[in-house]
């Protein structure tokens, strides 16, 4: 299956439901959904069904427009806004999700006052909007990826920021998916299985494979070993918000990625929507880390549980890569270097 023709995120053609490939599910079972209520849309994005900071916001985004599509006439803002509140609740480190759903604000409040077909159409447009921006983007972030690859590259990621994590294309795969559409031969990816939840085997490796890609995975603890080999040369990682100073948060486990890069003179860039670059937090030590249940690490994909009763268990969801161990910051802008607060000024942030 050609992974670029997989409708990660969407509106139904009649714009009567979100409809997601189920992510929870992947790679054994290719199952859709079709959400109309926020409860729905809100449990999807919490449990990773829909996942990715992009898509998480693109999901947001219909989610808010559902919600006035459904609301009686005369309770259009009221479920509209109450939607808004509980679809941030979702999940708190991406702030694309944020992004999206002030943005739909933002629309609301320059439809309010018009009639209820127009306060609806005018609500569809803008999520439709936030997602035909997200395609350009992630293909401006391959465009601008692409020039640092060469044929026989090897490439390392981390999680998975593909196309199943945007709209379309992906920030940190979109470099390869450029390459392909550019006959670029003899590219490697080598994908981090990233635990606890397996993005890296579940999502990446699948994309990567059904996208004919020359596709190796390994457990997160053995990409020192790999690297020590000589055999990645350049390192693609996505990002869930980035703080004023460059500091990036992406998908536990990214920073230890990046230490091992630099230790291993590798190029360790992060990719991403400049949408995810938030300027009001001054270091990553700002950023909000979700924390997620326990079960995730001492359960989840095993047969029996797999760690005592009773044990503490510390699960955060991402982490933070300082900014001086990244060698650029890629976004639809073009490719930024430290000092980052100047270059995302430059980028009009
Ligand atoms: O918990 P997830 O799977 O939503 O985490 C996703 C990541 O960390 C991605 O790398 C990030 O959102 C960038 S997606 C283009």
């Amino acid at each position: 299956m050609d992974p670029l023709k997989i409708d990660t995120v969407k509106l139904s053609p009649d714009g009567s439901a979100l409809v997601i490939i189920d992510q929870t599910l992947l790679p054994n079972r290719v199952e859709y959904l079709s959400l109309t209520r926020t409860e729905d849309i809100f449990e999807a994005i919490r449990s990773l069904r829909v996942r990715g900071a992009p898509a998480i916001g693109v999901a947001a985004g219909f989610g808010a427009y559902l919600a006035a599509k459904y609301a009686p006439d005369e309770e259009i803002e009221e479920r509209f806004y109450a939607a808004c509140d509980d679809l941030a609740g979702a999940r708190p480190t991406a702030v694309n999700l944020f992004y999206a759903l002030n943005r739909m604000k933002k629309a609301m409040e320059r439809l309010s006052g018009n009639v209820p077909s127009a306060v609806r159409e005018g609500l569809r447009a803008e999520a439709q909007a936030i997602m035909d921006e997200d395609i350009a983007i992630s293909r401006a972030i391959g465009r601008h990826g692409l020039a640092l690859l060469r044929p026989g590259m090897g490439i390392l990621t981390h999680c998975n920021a593909g196309t199943l994590a945007t709209a379309k294309y992906g920030t940190a795969l979109a470099p390869v998916y450029a390459a392909l559409e550019a006959g670029m031969e003899g590219l490697r990816v080598y994908c981090d299985e990233t635990r606890p939840l397996l993005q890296g085997a579940r999502l990446s490796a699948f994309e990567m494979l059904s996208a004919g890609v020359d596709t190796t995975l390994l457990c997160d603890n053995m990409a020192s070993s790999l690297m020590k080999e000589g055999k990645v040369d350049i390192i693609f990682v996505g990002c869930d918000r980035v703080a004023a100073n460059g500091d990036a948060a992406n998908k536990i486990g990214t920073s230890a990625v990046a230490i091992l890069a630099k230790h291993y003179g590798i190029p360790f860039y992060v990719c991403a929507p400049s949408s995810t670059i938030d300027m009001s937090l001054t270091s990553g030590t700002e950023i909000p880390i979700e924390h997620r249940a326990p079960e995730e690490v001492t359960e989840l994909w095993y047969e029996h549980r797999m760690a005592p009763e009773g044990v503490k268990v510390y699960n955060p969801a991402f982490d933070v890569t300082d900014a001086e161990l990244i060698t650029g910051i890629i976004s639809e802008h073009g490719i930024a270097e430290a000092p980052y607060g100047p270059a995302f000024r430059g980028w009009g942030l």
